[in-house]
């Protein structure tokens, strides 16, 4: 399977929309409620929420790219800078893409662009029900930080050196 990692811009907001959707669904289907779910999406997924972005990727401040497989947009990874601190804000697969090395290359390539900015460590926000998630973070290295703001959030933090995985 060959994949391309394009830079997000605005055009491509309603294709992130549904890959957000279908992975919002699979992840979080024993956590939220659908209505939650398709609530959320609806707020923090709109195209116009999306767009938003736009500018800071296009000047290089935040990372956000998605992953392109046969002209189709099945992944997605948000990074950037918050309060001083560098945050994974999201990383999504469509279900059907998922456990063939997507996620660990989005990520990759993210930590590329942390590393280009000199950041040391880096922090994601994770449910602890999402059990693929967890084991995810835990083999790229992630390490429990403390708890996060919601119930059942744990804040988890990457430290980067040179060439780690
Ligand atoms: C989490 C996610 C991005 C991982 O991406 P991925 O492309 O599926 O992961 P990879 O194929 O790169 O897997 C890397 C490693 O993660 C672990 N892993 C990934 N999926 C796993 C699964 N379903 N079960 C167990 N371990 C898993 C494995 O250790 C794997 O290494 P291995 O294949 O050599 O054993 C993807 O599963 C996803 O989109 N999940 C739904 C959305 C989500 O929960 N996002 C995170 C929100 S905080």
């Amino acid at each position: 399977m060959t994949v391309e990692l394009q830079d997000f811009t605005c055009a491509l907001a309603p294709q992130v929309k549904e890959v957000a959707s279908a992975s919002w669904h699979q992840a979080y289907s024993g956590i939220y409620s659908r209505d939650h779910i398709d609530r959320f999406i609806a707020e923090y997924y709109s195209v116009q929420a999306l767009c938003r972005c736009q500018d800071a990727v296009s000047a290089g401040d935040e990372f956000f790219k998605v992953a392109i497989v046969g002209g189709k947009v099945v992944g997605f990874c948000h990074m950037g800078a918050s309060e001083e601190l560098y945050w994974l804000y999201r990383l999504y697969l469509l279900p059907g893409y998922q456990r063939s090395g997507i996620g660990s290359i989005m990520l990759s390539s993210g930590q590329a662009w942390l590393r280009s900015r000199h950041a040391g460590e880096y922090f994601a926000v994770v449910h602890q029900g999402n059990k693929i998630a967890m084991g995810f973070y835990r083999k790229k290295k992630f390490t429990v930080y403390g708890p996060a703001e919601l119930p059942g959030e744990v804040v988890l933090r990457k430290t980067l050196r040179r060439a780690s995985p």
